[in-house]
């Protein structure tokens, strides 16, 4: 088979690294890629225009595409690769819309009977102060902005000033519907399945570092490091979070909004049991290139039969530290210093890297991850700090408590 994945990270890098395993794989093309991973030796190509990677995959006989991330999700390509026969494994965008309506993936939690947060519907600045007003802050208030804002469109506030400090930034940048939440309290993971109407393939489950240190209210990232499996969940956790996408896909096929795709449940363990957060229409990233060096599944054979088959995993766990740019998450960033890599690690993924006159440099917030698997965590961490420490360029940055 021949594949294509869109993107350019490194959740798309360790998505053509599991393709490439299959041996049913003869092709696996990254679409634009970056030269991180041609290095690795991986197929890049440089197109960027939706027509363009179409006529590509035509002229080329790609019998599978598979976008990486929501913005390739939500254009047109599905359509336009079906009228050549070319499948996408991808949501359509109309219920592609869970990841890209806050509001609309709420109504549906809700009909499916899946417990999440309580919210309250916010459509103009007077509801917006009068909820404000209420709330006694005995516990803090979630401000969320309805549509896609790459993680910059949630605020917790733990008081009166800054929810209206932060209702005021929210109406500003994103404007109307706005949600405001109850605040969930517990430990967040995340968990993944690849599916097809109602039927799934549970793909196992990641815990992300979202924030830039370890002080819980510092800024929040794409995701600065993940290990997998969550060891915080118990065989009754692992039911409810299967029942969820039971539950959601259930839902999903009876309205004929028929769901093919991965599917990402951000979840949080509370005290009355599995919440639903959001729900991502792709994989995670970093989540990914923890998650996916570990499955020992044909991951074709997944994606082609959805649901049919169980994902086998390594039951080793894996720790995956991202290093980036002095400066993210602001716009303010260090970029483009030199990359030296004095030992190659075991497993490197590429995210912002351009090739610049001496080889690779820095040329985005999150620059690269490095992936360890081992026995238990302990060990996992360990090997994966040990080589990142081989990894450097000025002002290069990575938490040092992924997986403590
Ligand atoms: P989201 O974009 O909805 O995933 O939210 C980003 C982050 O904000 C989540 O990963 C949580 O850490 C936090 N968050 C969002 N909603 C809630 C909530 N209702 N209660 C507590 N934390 C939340
Ligand atoms: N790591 C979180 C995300 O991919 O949205």
């Amino acid at each position: 088979m021949k594949v294509v994945v869109l993107g350019q990270g490194g959740r798309e890098q360790a998505l053509a690294q599991a393709i490439l395993r299959s041996p049913k794989a003869s092709r696996v093309v990254v679409i634009p890629g970056n030269p991180g991973m041609k290095l690795l030796g991986i197929e890049c190509i440089e197109v960027n225009a939706v027509d363009d990677i179409v006529n590509f995959c035509r002229t080329e006989n790609i019998d599978l595409v598979i976008p990486g991330n929501e913005t390739v999700i939500l254009s047109p390509i599905k359509e336009k690769l079906k009228v050549y026969g070319i499948k996408c494994f991808s949501p359509d965008p109309q219920i592609a819309r869970l990841e890209s309506s806050k509001v609309f993936c709420k109504q549906i939690l809700q009909e499916a009977g899946i417990l999440t947060a309580d919210y309250q519907l916010i459509l103009n600045q007077e509801e917006g102060l009068q909820a404000i007003e209420k709330h006694n802050f005995s516990s803090p208030l979630v401000l969320k902005a309805d549509g896609l804002a790459q993680g910059k469109g949630v605020w917790v506030c733990k008081d009166l000033a800054s929810a209206l400090k932060s209702f005021e930034h929210l109406i500003k940048s994103f404007g109307f519907p706005v949600l405001f939440e109850h605040c969930l309290v517990g430990r967040e993971l995340s968990a993944f399945a690849i599916c097809q109407n109602e039927s799934y393939s549970f793909l196992g489950t990641a815990v992300d570092y979202k924030r830039i240190d370890e002080n819980p209210f510092s800024a929040n990232t794409g995701g600065m490091g993940a290990y997998s499996p969550c060891h915080f969940i118990e065989e009754k956790d692992q039911k409810e979070i299967e029942n969820i996408f039971s539950k959601i896909l259930k839902l999903t096929a009876q309205k004929n909004l028929n769901y093919q795709g991965f599917l990402f449940a951000g979840l949080m363990k509370t005290e009355k049991g599995i919440a639903v957060i959001e729900f991502n229409v792709r994989m995670g990233d970093p989540e990914t290139q923890a998650l996916l060096p570990r499955l020992k599944s044909d991951i074709l054979e997944l994606l082609m039969n959805p649901g049919q088959n169980r994902c086998d995993l390594s039951v080793e766990t894996s720790v995956h530290v991202v290093m980036t740019s002095q400066g993210y998450p602001t716009a303010d960033m260090n970029l483009n210093h030199k990359i030296s890599i004095n030992n190659q690690p075991d497993m490197i993924f590429f995210s912002g890297v351009k090739l610049g006159s001496e080889g690779l440099i820095n040329s985005g917030g999150r620059v690269l991850g490095i992936t360890a698997l081992a026995k238990d965590i302990e060990r996992a961490r360990e090997k994966a700090y040990s080589e990142i420490k081989n990894i450097h360029f000025a002002g290069s940055y990575f938490r040092k408590d992924i997986g403590l």
